[in-house]
């Protein structure tokens, strides 16, 4: 059965019409050709295919494109303005963080996914009972960089330049308040 929806991805509104079976990932690369998300795993393991979805970071190979008529997505392409990098494009390039076209959109999606739970206070499972609080972007250390990070996954075991990156975003993020 087909069904048409409407989804507003980096700032463009496409109607679509769609199989009901259609995950967002197929809907957004197959449909309408936007290919920065990637379909790593196509099991809701590796990240690749992270987005924005309705602000929030998500994994879309899972997520059927018929829930999210009306939605509003954020790629990895839209995030920056026009010529201008988003700070956490910005903080992959300066801290050599970018890994390779596969995991890098996912990552840096769900880098700016973290910088907002944060700021809104969410905690992690590593987060100290007691300090929600306390939560902010810049108050994030390593250990919580690296576990709100964990679900983007890089077989390559090439991670290691992206909490400094994050941290750098999150700094930047705090200091802009
Ligand atoms: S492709 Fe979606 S999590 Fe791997
Ligand atoms: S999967 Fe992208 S660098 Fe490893």
């Amino acid at each position: 059965m087909e069904t048409e929806i409407r989804l507003r991805v980096d700032g463009q509104t496409h109607e679509v019409t769609v199989d009901t079976r259609t995950t967002v990932l197929d809907a957004l690369r197959e449909r309408l050709g936007i290919t920065s998300p990637k379909k790593g795993c196509d099991h809701g393991q590796c990240g690749s295919c992270t987005v924005l979805l309705d602000g929030r970071r998500a994994t879309t190979c899972f997520a059927l494109a018929v829930s999210y008529d009306g939605a509003e997505i954020t790629t990895a392409e839209g995030l920056g303005e026009g010529d201008e990098l988003h700070p956490v494009q910005q903080a992959f390039v300066d801290h050599d963080a970018l890994q390779c076209g596969y995991c890098t959109p996912g990552q840096v999606c769900s880098a700016v996914g973290v910088l907002r739970e944060a700021a809104q206070g969410w905690p992690s499972v590593v987060t100290e009972v007691g300090a929600e609080g306390d939560i902010s972007p810049e108050a994030l250390d390593h250990d919580e960089i690296a576990e709100r990070m964990s679900g983007n996954l890089c077989r390559c075991g090439a991670y290691v330049n992206i909490v400094p990156a994050v941290a750098a975003a999150a700094e930047a993020a705090g200091a802009g308040r």
